[in-house]
């Protein structure tokens, strides 16, 4: 039988693949950093491995007689050491499949830090001989959701990409792709592929679809970069996560991210979720009357 390790397992793509992969009575491998939290989020019927990507020994351990592995963590400046140590110590181990999730302007040279992390780490997964499938996904449609309260009371839509068209993608197509892959379903070893959605929106037609679905008007309030920075670092973040914040605005604004394509189709051999379905689960979801989770799995 196949054994699977996947990372990032109470995070957003990491929490969907292990539920599927539970779903197909599998028994996946979880490396998580808080063993309570990946009890309640995933149930009994995953193989909790305790420990952080910066704790070489944790990680040597969860790979032990692992053929395919999910690797995604969050964006972070010690990405390239944190997914460096899995990708090394699989090196090691019995030289299984990655499946590792990048993003948008994965390269060597990209404008975005977060994209050069990931081509760094794709790289050092090459170098060593190893199994993968790279996926990049575009802009998660996901995102939106975090501001729907917000656009509820306030009718606004705030976002410094101007009249920029992105191809976002659902993040449950990116966890059907991952479930494909390290199920063995679908062999793409050796491949990368950019996932979008199927249609580039702008932020005025998120607007239009939401203010159908909320049934007031909803405007798309164009600010600009510096705008966007001011209400980033009022926010708290540190200051390397604002930047690459910007950095994406600015690439979108350049055109990235507009074009879809049909790898998701081909994939999964269905067309992506769209944008006008998920808004609607979420607004049906987050309805504060409701008191249910705005990202049902
Ligand atoms: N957001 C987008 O639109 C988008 C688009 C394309 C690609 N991406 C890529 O998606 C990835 C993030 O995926 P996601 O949204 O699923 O992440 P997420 O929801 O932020 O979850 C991150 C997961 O990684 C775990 N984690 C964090 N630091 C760790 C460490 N040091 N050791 C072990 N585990 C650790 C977290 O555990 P805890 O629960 O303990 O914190 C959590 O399970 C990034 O690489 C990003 O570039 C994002």
């Amino acid at each position: 039988m196949t054994e699977i390790l996947v990372t990032g397992a109470t995070g957003r793509i990491g929490s969907l693949v292990a539920k599927r992969l539970v779903a197909l009575n599998t028994t996946p491998r979880v490396f998580v950093r808080n063993v309570e939290k990946a009890r309640s989020l995933l149930g009994p019927e995953v193989e909790i491995v305790s420990g952080d990507l910066a704790d070489e020994g944790a990680v040597a351990r969860s790979l032990d007689g692992i053929d395919r592995v999910l690797l995604v963590s969050p964006v972070h400046p010690e990405q390239r050491h944190l997914q460096g140590n899995l990708v090394r110590a699989a090196a090691a181990a019995e030289n299984p499949l990655i499946v590792k999730i990048s993003g948008l302007g994965t390269k060597l040279t990209s404008t975005v830090d977060s994209g050069r992390w990931h081509a760094e780490t794709e790289l050092d997964i090459q170098r060593l001989g190893l199994p993968y499938t790279f996926l990049r996904p575009n802009f998660f449609m996901q995102n939106l959701g975090y501001g729907l309260e917000h656009i509820r009371k306030t009718g606004e839509v705030r976002a410094a990409v101007g009249e920029a068209r992105i191809a976002m993608v659902d993040v449950r197509d990116v966890a059907d792709v991952c479930v494909k892959l390290l199920t063995g379903e679908v062999d793409s070893t050796g491949k990368a592929y950019a996932l979008t959605g199927n249609v580039a929106h702008s932020y005025d037609d998120v607007a239009a679809i939401l203010s159908k679905l909320l049934v007031r008007d909803v405007a798309y309030v164009r600010q600009s970069l510096a705008e966007a920075r001011t209400s980033l670092e009022a926010s708290g973040q540190p200051d390397w996560h604002v930047q690459i914040l910007l950095q994406f605005n600015r690439a979108f604004l350049d055109g990235w991210g507009s074009a879809p394509n049909t790898a998701v189709e081909r994939l999964l051999g269905r067309p992506p979720r769209t944008l006008a379905d998920y808004l609607a689960e979420a607004v049906r979801e987050s309805n504060p009357d409701s008191g249910s989770n705005p990202f049902p799995s």
